[in-house]
């Protein structure tokens, strides 16, 4: 076929539309320079803690206990498919991925905590490729791979200071079709009163924004939650972000919201009163209100 010299001319100018576009969707996203120095310090945390996780009691448990029931089910087959799972600290949950057949990476800023997930991908003895990077440059550090699953959570998106920017990294990880699963603390747990302090009842009581856009919130504790005091551990940084947020964010990125579950259920127990399930997780007594503890969302990229 040949072309006349309009013909050309618009080709040329359709093909550098094209090639713009491309270039622009694969922009890296960039987060702010404060952003990025809490990050840092965040990253610092995490692998002062990391070794002393691996270490716990808590850590102990098969990868198989970190599941609620219905998240087997939302993800549906696993076998042959290529899976991300986005901020997988020692990578506990990420082995039950890898042995229901997935081809599974695991990506996380903390380079200690990847030493630890190594060490236990090896003891499980499944293949997990692990990758350590911010997870706003997850695009470029996976080598432009896309996969059919990105899963994150469970103590994730309250690490990320911009949403919005993660939404787009999440989108450019999935292929057509592929979709995300986050699992995650419910935001209203995060808002409230953690534990009754001495003196005071077990209520619930609402002590934090449920709502993000007030900025980042540092952490000063020298605890982590496995109990374990962290020798010089310095601030932590996170950023609340409330559900109406997350959803209308995933769906401005493209994404198609397929389901959004909230559940009662968590894996430890929050407050002194919880009781505990036949599979050894917990909920709150039958006398207290029933509120979500966990949500689970599932967005797909249709095209
Ligand atoms: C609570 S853990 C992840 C939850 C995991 N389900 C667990 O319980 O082990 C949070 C993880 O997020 C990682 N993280 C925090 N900010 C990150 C970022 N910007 N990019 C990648 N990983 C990040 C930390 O290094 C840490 O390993």
């Amino acid at each position: 076929m040949s072309l006349s010299g309009d013909a050309w001319t618009w080709a040329w100018r359709d093909w550098e539309d094209e090639d713009r576009i491309r270039r622009q969707k694969e922009k890296p996203v960039a987060l702010e320079a404060d952003e990025l120095a809490r990050v840092a310090a965040n990253e610092a945390d995490w692998d002062a803690r990391a070794p002393l996780h691996a270490a716990s009691a808590f850590y102990e448990r098969p990868a198989e206990f970190w599941f609620a029931d219905y998240e087997w089910d939302d993800l549906g087959e696993l076998g042959g498919r290529d899976l991300v799972h986005l901020q997988c600290h020692l990578g506990t949950e990420t082995i039950a991925f890898a042995r229901r057949g997935a081809k599974t990476f695991g990506l996380d800023l903390s380079g200690r905590s990847l030493d630890e997930a190594r060490r236990f991908a090896d003891k499980a003895g499944v293949g997990v490729e692990y990758v350590r990077a911010n997870v706003y440059d997850a695009g470029e550090a996976l080598g432009g791979r896309q996969f059919d699953v990105v899963y994150t959570g469970k103590g994730a998106l309250c690490y990320l200071p911009d949403l919005a920017k993660w939404a787009e990294v999440v989108t450019r990880l999935l292929k057509p079709g592929g979709f995300v699963y986050i699992v995650e603390f419910h935001p209203l747990l995060n808002s409230l009163r953690p534990v009754g302090l001495p003196g005071e009842s077990d209520e619930l009581v609402l002590r934090h924004d449920y709502l993000e856009g007030r900025g980042a919130i540092a952490h000063e504790s020298t605890v982590t939650y496995t109990g374990d005091e962290v020798p010089g551990r310095n601030t932590s940084y996170e950023w609340m972000h409330g559900l109406g947020e997350l959803v209308t964010t995933l769906s401005a990125a493209g994404l198609r919201i397929d389901s959004l579950r909230e559940s009662e259920v968590l894996q430890w127990p929050r407050w002194p009163s919880m009781v505990q399930t036949p599979e050894g997780w917990w909920r709150l007594p039958d006398e207290a209100p029933r509120i979500p503890l966990l949500f689970a969302l599932k967005a797909t990229k249709v095209s």
